[in-house]
């Protein structure tokens, strides 16, 4: 190889080394040589591409000048990038130093003072640091790329030169950059352990940590669980104050101390102290600490909180000391900070962000770079981020628990390590070798809280597992009563001190306890080593909670709704372990105790899944108890509500009309199960789904019959919601919409009323949508938008999912007729939300076809007919008929009407008709879009067209629905003046136009002006 010409004038050195190569060499063999190699191409390769020239190697040693001195900083900064490089078998951590100056040649080589520099600035730096001289910043600063920074590590003194040296870290921007202060003369002293891995997260709490330190607080305790980031953090943060220390920081290692006495003498140990003849230790610290200004990190002071007293005096001997601790307890001394350590934010698995905001999770970037670390090609894709997210929903962002979790991921997949992470999982088994020893297992470290506790407070301990979601302080007293001798706030307090339960405060502002379910787990499996107080305490839970629910049902039904919902929320956990319980113990009293409330509370969150389960659970425990007459209606109760409850979930389907059948086979011969308001109302939706208006009239009949015998009128607004719909959707829109009219003036007198079994739709909601539809039929657009905001508002107010997709949708409905397609547009999208959140298939469908539809006439009707078609196969596993599916058919040809697809759209809007009853009052809507449809057809011929439009006039003024009859009036108005018959379109439109009151903003009645102006 030609010797390539050395440059000369300024230029830029680089000087680099392998830090601990010695040991590199002796633990890796002759398999170093060729991990040398390796470096030693990248180095070169490095070199080629910024155009360095090589000066010499030495062992592990590079020396290479740049003309640039930007391209020395870019050449270093990809060195460290390729070594970071996790392909390598095992870490290689080079420092790199950069200096520039005068490059004087000699004899082949460079002499002179700034080669020197440049080699010491090098050797003052750690394995993957690159340093950089003042002369070197002020030539690069102005230029830098935007991810490469100059960092100020301040003046320095190093070896062999006079004059100290301002140095700066080159920050690389996804690379390590906390090393400890430089090794210079002038450095201050301190033995903390150099961090083998990049620190995560933690922003806030290193800035409050690190300004309280550097204030006024001298005793800062952080305390956590174990495993939580503890002693980690504190590390961080001594490394981080450093300079403000003259003396220096000090990491004091308690974990191996049990006995309290000792922790003076651990300290002396470290900082070197010894005492002088006829002096003691205490004393011999003290005065070698007296006038020291200096951080001193007491590690893992849980197991010696008695030597509090000791580390006090030491503060009180020297003021300029500070003491930063890490505890699982609190020392409660004087002046004592505490700082609670949580375990990282976790995703929410429900809702998961795209893949970068999740990977800036602490918990997800902690996962993926422990994975990295044994498994190099692991990365965060769309297949795996939902398990590795309920890794760490499981392991409660633990940051032990998740090291320990991903350094399996060599062996098994993320799915795989989600399935095995059950309680006693030994799959946390510590393989990382120098991990404390009390760390090797993530129960070790529990264990080592646990021991600490005294015996009555461990019997607390185990018997709060069976709390789920934790607990108030009153359920707590009254489920694990104290011991003899016991105080159980005080015992409370305590497992709160040492970190084993965490008082928060819930959403009703009342203090709960609860503990990381890793804890839990703990606590359970010791309680189970115990049957009969395991037995015990179960058996009171369930009770407790049974109860519980049986006093909620007063308030839930009454005016304290609100309240008593929040409650049950907050305890929902342990109310269905209570179910649970007594569903395996088949008692039907306990669970006649909790089955109201919380199918009442399923039912206000929208949550029917849950509403299936509970009924499902208590019909096979029905079955399997002697039948009483009781028994049986609240079998069929049961039935006609599980069905219910299955056709919000899924539609209409196969699997709800055997619901619906096996209920109904109950009913045989049984007229006064009839007499049963959720049975009647569960047949009238089912009616109504069908479609079978008639049968649904009749069942409104008998709601308000039965609304009557029981003077109850909140059962009156469900009777004539029922009826009032029916009549109107068949026939009679005026007969419907008084009863309509009388459903909503009973709501707003009698308001809603919570009862047993209750399902679906919020009564006061379903009624001002549905006489929003009836109302635009009949001609008076305004009003029916005022009760269709209404009906949103309050099904917002009301918070229920499956009211607010109902109200949204139908509202979405009524803005399409108004041809107000922007609304459409939000309405749908709005559906679509809510329905996705709590899996509503039906509102799913329903809620891309009207997106679709209103893409088509906001200019996106490519977009438009594919997400119809895409509703159009959610609702496919549905049966027909549906009652939504002439509706979903005339949505569906309208857009392929103003998608210029006349043709298609005839073809829907005719499956519509046929399948639509002789009597349904959206008919005449029907008829008018299909003789739209054929006017927009070049051949078809126009005679059939105004005899579609002349159908959709007749039936419309036969309904009185004045709205229908206006529009087809314009159509043919617009027909017969194309063939010169102006004369009698105009008449025919402006009779039924006169009629008209109100909505002169709609789109139809201004058309219709324009029309008889003759403007159009
Ligand atoms: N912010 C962080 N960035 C990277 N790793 C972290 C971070 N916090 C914690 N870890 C890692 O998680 C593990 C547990 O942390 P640490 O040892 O600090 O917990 P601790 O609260 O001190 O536990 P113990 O109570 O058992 O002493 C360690 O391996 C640590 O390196
Ligand atoms: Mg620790």
């Amino acid at each position: 190889m030609a010797t390539p010409e050395l440059p000369s004038g300024t230029i830029t050195f680089l000087f680099s080394d392998i830090e601990g190569s010695t040991r590199l060499l002796q633990e890796l063999g002759s398999d170093y040589f060729a991990l040398l190699q390796q470096h030693n191409a990248i180095f070169r390769e490095v070199i080629g591409e910024y155009e360095g020239v090589e000066v010499g190697t030495e062992g592990d040693s590079f020396f290479v000048v740049f003309r640039s001195p930007l391209s020395a900083l870019d050449a270093a900064a990809q060195t460290q990038r390729r070594l970071a490089d996790p392909f390598f078998p095992v870490p290689v951590r080079v420092r790199i130093g950069l200096h520039t100056g005068q490059g004087q040649l000699a004899g082949g080589d460079y002499v002179g003072i700034d080669v020197h520099r440049a080699a010491r600035i090098a050797a003052a730096g750690y394995g993957g640091q690159i340093l950089v001289s003042d002369a070197t910043r002020a030539l690069v600063e102005l230029n830098l790329p935007a991810t490469l920074t100059l960092h100020d590590l301040g003046l320095y003194r190093l070896k062999d030169l006079a004059r100290p040296e301002r140095l700066f870290q080159l920050v690389v921007e996804g690379l390590p950059s906390k090393f400890p202060p430089p090794r210079s003369l002038d450095a201050r002293p301190n033995n903390l352990p150099l961090q083998l891995t990049r620190f995560i997260g933690r922003q806030d709490q290193m800035t409050e940590i690190k300004r309280r330190i550097l204030d006024g607080t001298r005793l800062l305790t952080l305390t956590g669980p174990g495993g939580t980031g503890k002693t980690r953090l504190a590390i961080e943060v001594a490394g981080d104050t450093l300079t403000a220390f003259e003396d220096g920081a000090w990491l004091v290692d308690l974990s191996s101390v049990m006995d309290p006495s000792l922790v003076i003498s651990a300290i002396a140990e470290v900082l070197g102290v010894t005492p002088e003849a006829g002096h003691s230790l205490p004393e011999a610290l003290d005065s070698s600490l007296r006038d020291k200004a200096m951080l001193l990190v007491l590690d893992n002071f849980e197991q010696v909180v008695d030597a509090g007293a000791a580390v006090e005096r030491l503060l009180q001997a020297a003021p300029r000391l500070k003491l930063l601790v890490t505890s699982r307890t609190v020392l409660h001394r004087y002046g004592e900070q505490e700082f609670p350590v949580p375990p990282f934010d976790v995703p929410d698995p429900a809702h998961l962000p795209d893949l970068a905001s999740l990977a800036r999770n602490e918990a997800m970037g902690l996962f993926v770079e422990r994975a990295i670390a044994v498994k190099p090609d692991f990365a965060l894709t769309p297949l795996n981020a939902s398990s590795v997210a309920e890794i760490a929903v499981r392991l409660d962002g633990l940051p032990l628990a998740i090291e320990l979790a991903a350094s399996r991921i060599k062996m098994l997949p993320p799915q795989a390590i989600l399935e095995r992470l059950g309680p006693s999982s030994t799959l946390l088994i510590s393989r990382i070798p120098d991990a404390p020893a009390r760390q090797r297992t993530l129960r070790g470290a529990i264990e080592w809280s646990y021991r600490l506790l005294k015996e009555r407070e461990r019997q607390l301990f185990e018997q709060l597992s069976v709390f789920q979601g934790g607990g108030t302080v009153v359920a707590i007293e009254s489920i694990c009563p104290p011991v003899p001798g016991g105080e159980a706030l005080d015992d409370l307090a305590c497992l709160v001190d040492s970190s084993l339960l965490r008082e928060v405060e819930a959403e009703d502002g009342e203090p709960r306890f609860v503990m990381l379910e890793t804890i839990r787990a703990y606590a359970a499996e010791r309680l189970e080593d115990q049957p009969e107080l395991y037995a015990a305490t179960q058996r009171a839970h369930a009770m407790y909670f049974a109860d519980f629910a049986r006093q909620q049902w007063e308030h839930l039904t009454g005016s304290q709704r609100e309240p008593a919902l929040a409650a049950m929320a907050a305890d929902i956990a342990n109310l269905r372990g209570a179910w649970r319980h007594w569903v395996a113990e088949k008692d039907l009293d306990q669970l006649n105790k909790l089955v109201d409330s919380l199918w009442l509370f399923y039912d206000a969150q929208g949550w029917y899944h849950a509403t299936v389960q509970v009924a499902t659970d208590l019909l096979s425990v029905l079955s399997s108890t002697p039948s009483s007459p009781e028994r049986a209606i609240q079998e069929v109760m049961l039935r006609t509500s599980l069905a219910r409850a299955l056709m919000a979930i899924h539609g209409y389907t196969q699997e709800v009309e055997e619901a619906y059948g096996r209920a109904l086979d109950v009913f045989e011969g049984r007229p006064e199960i009839r007499q049963l308001f959720p049975v009647l109302r569960g047949l009238a939706s089912f009616y109504n789904y069908r479609a079978e208006f008639e049968k649904g009239a009749q069942v409104g009949r008998e709601i308000l019959l039965l609304a009557h015998a029981e003077d109850d009128p909140s059962m009156r607004v469900d009777g004539h919601l029922v009826l009032g719909s029916s009549i109107a959707l068949q026939r009679d829109l005026h007969g419907g919409l008084d009863h309509l009219e009388k459903a909503m003036s009973y709501f707003e007198s009698a308001g809603f009323r919570s009862r047993r079994f209750g399902l679906g739709n919020n009564p006061g909601v379903a009624s001002f949508t549905v006489s929003s539809l009836v109302l635009w039929m009949l001609g008076f657009p305004d009003r029916a938008g005022e009760r269709a905001n209404r009906a949103v508002n309050l099904a917002v107010d009301l918070g229920h999912p499956a009211t607010l997709a109902y109200a949204l949708f139908h509202s979405g409905f009524l803005h399409l007729w108004r041809r107000e397609l922007g609304i459409v547009h939000d309405r749908a999208a709005q559906t679509l939300q809510v329905a996705d959140e709590h899996d509503l298939q039906i509102w799913k469908a329903l809620g891309k076809c009207l997106l679709g539809a209103a893409k088509t006439g906001i200019g996106r009707p490519g977009d438009g007919l594919a997400q119809i078609q895409e509703g159009l196969d959610l609702y496919h596993g549905l049966k027909t008929p549906p009652v939504f599916w002439p509706l979903i058919l005339y949505v569906q040809a309208g857009a392929y009407a103003r998608s210029g697809k006349a043709a298609e759209g005839l073809g829907m809007i005719e499956e519509a008709i046929a399948i639509a009853g002789s009597e349904l009052t959206l008919l005449p809507e029907l008829y008018l879009l299909k003789g739209q449809l054929l006017l927009a057809l070049p051949d078809a011929g126009k005679a059939a067209a105004e005899q579609w439009l002349q159908r959709a006039f007749d039936m419309a003024k036969d309904l009185d629905a004045r709205m229908p009859q206006l529009r087809a009036a314009v159509g043919l108005c617009r027909l017969w003046r194309d063939q010169g018959n102006a004369g009698e379109g105009s008449r025919l439109l402006r009779a039924i136009r006169e009629t008209f009151t109100e909505g002169f903003a709609t789109a139809d009645l201004r058309e219709a002006n324009e029309l008889l102006k003759g403007r159009s």
